[in-house]
């Protein structure tokens, strides 16, 4: 077993809004570990994509995106994510109901994932990950040591994204943020390659009505429950 694999994941997946980001980077903070947002790989492609005029029929180009991203993580002074494309920062661009969408398009390209594949797996680093997506436990990390599926009811899922836009100023209506949430789940869930599906031995964890507390402290429940230690 290379040194790599013996570090610990948790898998975080679900459909968008049932507040994966938000309790993975809890998690990751409270146990010290490294985050993968996933996610930002695939919205960052669409991003690049798009500021290169490439569409998203040319999936050879696209993959080309994927396998040259220039991205970096860091966090802001208020803990919150921050994301550098060909060092630009590109955080509110990125977190877009376009950029969702055209991830969720260059998302269900094989190519694609295969060009992230690798970029994904060097996040695993000790003392270990916590790696949200939608196929974490089942393709990217699949030995993750706990694979938390969270879900939450379309209602909430789109109430809460209306407000995390509005909090930013972002002004979409629920209605259109509902049906948008719907496509893109249908899409995620039934596309060939890497679909949204829970994991075999995943763990079905609704956030609906509870509060990020709570459902962060279920996880860190599991966590020790299973005796899971950081390496190193
Ligand atoms: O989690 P998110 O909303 O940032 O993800 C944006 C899109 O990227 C989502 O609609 C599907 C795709 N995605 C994926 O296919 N696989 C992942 N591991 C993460 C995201």
């Amino acid at each position: 077993m290379s040194r790599q694999q013996g570090v610990p994941v948790i898998a975080i997946d679900g459909p968008s809004g049932s507040g994966k980001g938000t309790i993975a980077r809890r998690v990751a903070n409270a146990l010290g570990w490294h985050l993968l947002d996933s996610g930002a790989l695939y919205r960052l492609v669409a991003l690049a994509a798009e500021r290169r005029g490439i569409g998203l029929a040319d999936t050879e180009a696209l993959a080309g995106v994927a396998a040259d991203l220039n991205v970096r993580f860091g966090t802001g002074a208020d803990q919150d994510e921050e994301i550098w494309l060909d060092d630009e920062l590109v955080t509110e661009a990125a977190r877009t109901e376009e950029a969702g969408a055209g991830a969720s398009a260059v998302a269900a390209l094989q190519p694609v994932r295969d060009a992230l594949l690798s970029r994904q797996k060097a996040f695993r680093r000790p003392p270990g990950l916590v790696a949200d997506g939608r196929d974490m436990g089942t393709q990217v990390f699949a030995d993750a040591v706990l694979k938390v599926f969270l879900v939450a009811t379309p209602e909430e899922r789109a109430k809460r994204r209306h407000k995390q836009l509005k909090d930013k100023g972002i002004d979409v209506s629920l209605a259109a943020l509902s049906r948008d949430i719907e496509n893109r789940d249908r899409r995620d869930s039934e596309r060939p390659v890497a679909p949204l599906v829970p994991a075999e031995d995943a763990r079905i964890l609704d956030s609906s009505g509870r509060s990020v507390d709570a459902v962060t402290k279920t996880v860190l429940d599991w966590i020790a429950e299973l005796g899971i230690a950081g390496q190193g």
